[in-house]
């Protein structure tokens, strides 16, 4: 399989959200990353429901929701309507996330948990065979712009690990710091799906961007 790539429009020009997707309707990302922060489980406030929705009128490309936001189960039928694809729940936020995962299924959307810096992935051992994909975050959510943790690499070893002794079929997608560089160790590593916003949105060339993080395979020579 191809990497996929999932650009953050958290740090696209947001008074000109509708050309940003318009370019990335254009491009060769897979998917749309949708970060929704709520100012209480991350110290910062995005964006929220309708503007995933209007997002989602303007695109074909499956939305990737990811939820910084306490109680994200209350939310999931509203995300789901407003045209998410996939929905990301952070481990740390769920007190019962096998019932919120089994939510997101229910509404037909695909499932995902997402795990801090300081979330070690064993945690994630008598989930994994429900999930469809584990978002390690590779910096501490909240923002975009963040340097990049190198631990991330070993994180991605130990759940690629994890889902091979389970035999699940579970993508493993990174967030954070993503650029061509960590990029291509990523994909070396095991990772199977690159968010990267502020190397795609503040690069000369956007699509461009775009196109070179979707050739990193595991065959690239560095
Ligand atoms: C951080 C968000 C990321 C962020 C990525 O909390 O979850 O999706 O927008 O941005 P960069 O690629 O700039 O780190
Ligand atoms: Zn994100």
């Amino acid at each position: 399989m191809s990497t996929l790539v999932a650009p953050s429009i958290l740090t696209a020009d947001l008074a000109n959200l509708g050309k940003e997707v318009d370019m990335l309707n254009n491009s060769e990302a897979d998917w749309i990353h949708f970060d929704v922060m709520d100012g209480v489980f991350v110290p910062n406030i995005s964006f929220g429901i309708p503007v995933c929705a209007s997002v989602k009128k303007i695109t074909n490309k499956p939305i990737d929701v990811h939820l910084m936001i306490v109680n994200p189960e209350k939310y999931i039928k509203d995300f789901q309507q407003a045209g998410a694809s996939t929905i990301s729940v952070h481990y740390e936020a769920c007190t019962h996330l096998h019932r919120t995962v089994q939510e997101i299924h229910a509404v037909g959307c695909k499932a995902s948990v997402a795990i801090n810096p300081h979330t070690p992935v064993f945690l994630l051992e008598d989930i994994i065979r429900d999930l469809d994909m584990v978002l390690i975050m590779s910096v501490n959510p909240g923002f975009g712009g963040q340097k990049f943790i190198e631990n991330t690499y070993s994180k991605v070893t130990a759940l690629k690990d994890l889902i091979l002794r389970k035999n699940a079929r579970t993508l493993i997608e990174v967030d954070g710091g993503v650029d061509d560089h960590t990029g291509l160790k990523l994909v070396k590593t095991g990772c199977d799906v690159l968010v990267s916003g502020s190397y795609v949105f503040q690069a000369n060339d956007p699509e461009k961007a775009i196109s070179g993080l979707k050739k990193l395979t595991p065959s690239v020579q560095v």
